[in-house]
């Protein structure tokens, strides 16, 4: 079946200027600046909806940038590589386009910015830029080889063959299976020579195993409001939340881009008030209330039951000395949590590690082994934390790459 491309039906061989294989927030932002330069643009993907992730994000509303983007909060073997693409497309940018097309939006905390109503504006934003660029979409159409053939890349798929001077990879990681994620721009990496750094989940809940999990896998659903969990020197004051597997909540997720198996977790339970001294405190107020009502009242009251049959030991507050009182604080600021593994690719919103940066270039993220080949959003060796800001990398290396092709 030969493949549509700017709106001509073609024969069996397809000829584009411009091949981006992934429709996601990367290769939509790639085709719509491409295709605004005059571009003849094609995009393909294999899911049978463009934007999919877009459209679960944010829990439906797509947490699109946040206000504070640096490259401070992007990990990669490189931390100078996201620089230049960051600076010339930044959130203030994606903002100008969101307020052109009159989607309403708010700051949640933190410097997110989310859709007021739903991610679907954000798709059809995309969608609609990309059409008045006359970019063409194929969606359901799986990508069967790539060749360099002469100065051009030759794409055979289910619905034909292409053949387009700049190619394109923007077709993720591999979080969530379920929404399309596949390994593709991994292993077409490295057919044509590039490295790949080892992947993993991130931005993902940890599990517990063992008596960890039989301590506190019933609490599942109780939340912390504040927490601060850490690895080594870097650490993360939010949310908590115990799940049937493990831990998870906002504190945790952006932890997990940090840890590995066998990593010390540290997770201070109230990192905002001196425990010590607030039990001591209150043991002079309520000296006949026990522990555990009295740490009720600080941390959720099914936690704090749970800390007390386990290693707490509850009495009547007058029981205590000072010194006592004070080690306990210190226990809950460095509870005793082992985490075992984490959920993995199934839940996780983002993969870690990926093409190496050092193979392309940070202004154009073109391959500087192959030219016309290019890399952008999550494929790349460049993830964010959570908050808006793997979304602000999607559109600066889509825009990046828009700019180059
Ligand atoms: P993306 O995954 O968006 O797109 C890749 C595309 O390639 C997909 O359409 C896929 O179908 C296609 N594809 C894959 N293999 C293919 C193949 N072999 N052939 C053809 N096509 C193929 N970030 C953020 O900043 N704010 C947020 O609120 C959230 N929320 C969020 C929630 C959840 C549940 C998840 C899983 C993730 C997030 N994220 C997020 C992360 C964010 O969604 C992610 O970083 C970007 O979508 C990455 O954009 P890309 O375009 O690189 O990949």
């Amino acid at each position: 079946m030969p493949v549509h491309a700017g709106g001509r039906a073609y024969g069996d061989d397809v000829k584009v200027d411009v091949l981006i294989i992934g429709a996601g927030a990367a290769g939509l932002m790639c085709a719509l600046t491409a295709g605004q330069r005059g571009r003849q643009v094609l995009v393909l993907d294999h899911a049978n909806k463009p934007g999919k992730k877009i459209l679960m994000s944010g829990g439906g509303r797509c947490n699109f940038t946040n206000l504070g983007v640096t490259p401070a909060q992007y990990l990669s073997a490189n931390a100078h590589f996201a620089k230049s693409a960051l600076a010339r497309y930044t959130p203030a940018d994606f903002i100008a386009l969101v307020e052109k097309h009159r989607i309403a939006y708010h700051e949640k905390e933190l410097g997110q910015l989310f859709c007021e109503e739903s991610s679907k504006l954000i798709v059809r934003m995309l969608l609609d830029e990309c059409a008045a660029a006359n970019v063409r979409i194929e969606t359901s159409c799986a990508v069967q080889r790539v060749r360099k053939a002469n100065e051009s890349f030759a794409v055979s798929t289910a619905k034909g063959d292409i053949h387009a001077d700049a190619l394109v990879i923007a077709s993720g990681g591999l979080s969530i299976p379920s929404m399309g994620a596949t390994g593709f721009g991994y292993e077409l990496a490295r057919q044509f020579g590039h490295n790949v750094l080892a992947t993993r989940a991130g931005l993902v809940p940890l599990t517990l195993s063992g008596k960890h999990q039989e301590h506190y896998q019933d609490l599942a659903g109780v939340a912390l409001p504040v927490a601060q969990a850490s690895v080594g020197k870097r650490s993360f004051r939010a949310g908590l939340l115990f799940t049937h597997r493990g831990i998870s909540g906002p504190s945790i997720l952006q932890i997990s881009s940090y840890w590995q198996p066998g990593d010390d977790l540290r997770v201070d339970l109230s990192p905002e008030v001196d425990i010590g001294d607030w039990l001591v405190a209150q043991r002079a107020a309520r000296p006949a209330a026990q522990l555990r009502n009295v740490l009720g009242d600080l941390l959720p009251k099914r936690l704090a039951q749970r800390l007390c049959e386990l290693w707490l030991q509850s009495r009547p507050m007058h029981q205590y000395r000072d010194a006592q009182l004070r080690e306990i604080g210190a226990q809950l600021h460095h509870w005793p949590i082992v985490a075992s593994g984490t959920e993995g690719y199934r839940t996780a919103e983002v993969t870690l590690g990926g093409v190496d940066t050092d193979g392309l270039s940070s202004s154009t993220m073109q391959s500087k082994r192959v030219p016309g080949l290019y890399f952008i959003g999550e494929v790349v060796d460049v993830t964010g934390w959570l908050g808006g800001y793997n979304f602000q990398w999607a559109w600066a290396s889509g825009y990046a790459a828009g700019q180059a092709v």
